[in-house]
C-alpha cells in the first residue's frame, strides 16, 4: 500500500541483533504447515484473472489482499476459487491494524477467519502498522513506535489473531517515513521480540527496507544482514516512487506502481544468498500493467531463486541510494 507523504524523517539506525530461532511455520503445535513453494509468485489483480485462467502460466503461487474478498460471492470469488484449484494461494491482510491502540475489530477478525477457512491459504500475513482508531479507518499503513508498550499491544493482537485463525501468521516489516523520539529499540529488535513472544513468522519486504533506509539515511545492506532470516517465511518485492522532501533530500514512496528497482533486486540477491530460496512475491497494486509485464517480473525473481544454488553470480554489491 502507498504510505503517507511525510516531511523529512529523523535518523534512526536499526540494531544488529542476530536471529537464533528456527524457521517459522514448520513446527508450531496446532498451526497449519505452509505449503507455498520457495518459488516466485504474483499478486493477483482482478484485471489479470481472465488471462491467467486462460493461459495457466507456470507460476509458483498467487497472493491476494484479504480485504478484496470479504464479500460473499460474485465474480471475484468465482475467479479466486478457480485460481485456488490450480495454484497455491497466500492471503495478505492490509486492514487489521495490528499496531492500533484499541482492540482488534471482532467483525474483521471473523471475516478473516471465514476467508482462511474457505481458501485454506498456504500463508497468511499482515503488517506491522495501524490503520484504524476509534471507528475511523485510513487508507495508509501508519507507523508504530518501537516501545515496550507498543510491543505488548502488538503481541496481544497477534496472539488474538493466532487464536482466531488457529494458524501462524507472518508479520511484514513496514516502509516508514517518520521515526518516533520515544522508540526504545530498533525495528529489527521489535520484530524479533514479537516473533519470540507470539510464535509469528516474519515477512521480509525488501523494497520496504530500501524505502525506509533511504528515507532515514541508514544502510539497507546492514539492516538486511542483521535481519533474522531464519524467521522469514516470505519475501515481498515491489516498485517505489522517487520524490524529494521539503529540504530537497531523496524521499521514496512505497507506491507499488512500477517495476522493482535495480537496487532492490541487488538487495534481494543478497538476502537469498543468506537465507536460501524463499517464497517471493512481486507486488504491483497501482497502475497495474498487462499481465505479460507483471509475469516478466515474476520470472526474473524465479530465475534468481532457481539459479541460487547452481550458478556463480557476482557477489552482491551495495545498493545505491538515489
Ligand atoms: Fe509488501
Amino acid at each position: 500500500m502507498t504510505g503517507p507523504r511525510p516531511s523529512r524523517p529523523g535518523m534512526s539506525r536499526p540494531g544488529m541483533s542476530r536471529p537464533g530461532m528456527s524457521r517459522p511455520g514448520m513446527s508450531r503445535p496446532g498451526m497449519s504447515r505452509p505449503d507455498i513453494p520457495c518459488r516466485a509468485g504474483s499478486g493477483l489483480k482482478a484485471a489479470h484473472s481472465g488471462a491467467i485462467l486462460e493461459q495457466r502460466p507456470d507460476l509458483g503461487w498467487f497472493e491476494v489482499h484479504a480485504e478484496n474478498y470479504m464479500g460473499a460471492g460474485g465474480a471475484p470469488h468465482r475467479h479466486l476459487e478457480e485460481i485456488r484449484r490450480n495454484y497455491p494461494l497466500s492471503l495478505h491482510g492490509v486492514g487489521l491494524s495490528i499496531g492500533g491502540h484499541g482492540p482488534l475489530d471482532k467483525d474483521h477478525l471473523a471475516r478473516l477467519k471465514a476467508l482462511n477457512a474457505r481458501y485454506e491459504p498456504g500463508l497468511f500475513s499482515e503488517h506491522l502498522a495501524w490503520s484504524s482508531h476509534d471507528g475511523l479507518y485510513f487508507n495508509d499503513l501508519l507507523p508504530v513506535p518501537y516501545t515496550q508498550e507498543a510491543l505488548q499491544r502488538c503481541a496481544d493482537h497477534i496472539d488474538q489473531l493466532h487464536e482466531t485463525l488457529g494458524r501462524q501468521m507472518l508479520l511484514e516489516n513496514p516502509a516508514t517515513y517518520i521515526t518516533f523520539d520515544d522508540s526504545s529499540m530498533s525495528e529489527i529488535a521489535f520484530l524479533q521480540s514479537l516473533a519470540t513472544r507470539t510464535g509469528c513468522g516474519l515477512l521480509l519486504d525488501v523494497n520496504n527496507v530500501f524505502v525506509s533506509a533511504t528515507n532515514h539515511g541508514y544502510s539497507p545492506e546492514d539492516y538486511l544482514d542483521a535481519f533474522p532470516v531464519t524467521l522469514v517465511g516470505e519475501i515481498h518485492l515491489a516498485g517505489h516512487a522517487r520524490d524529494l522532501d521539503d529540504e530537497g533530500a531523496p524521499l521514496l514512496i512505497d507506491s507499488h506502481d512500477r517495476p522493482v528497482d535495480d537496487p532492490v533486486w541487488t538487495l534481494f540477491r543478497r538476502v537469498i544468498r543468506r537465507s536460501g530460496p524463499l517464497p517471493t512475491l512481486i507486488e504491483w497494486d497501482n497502475d497495474v500493467p498487462e499481465w505479460s509485464v507483471l509475469h516478466a517480473e515474476v520470472r526474473k525473481a524465479e530465475h534468481l531463486l532457481a539459479n541460487l544454488l547452481t550458478h556463480t553470480d557476482q557477489e552482491p554489491g551495495h545498493a545505491t541510494a538515489p
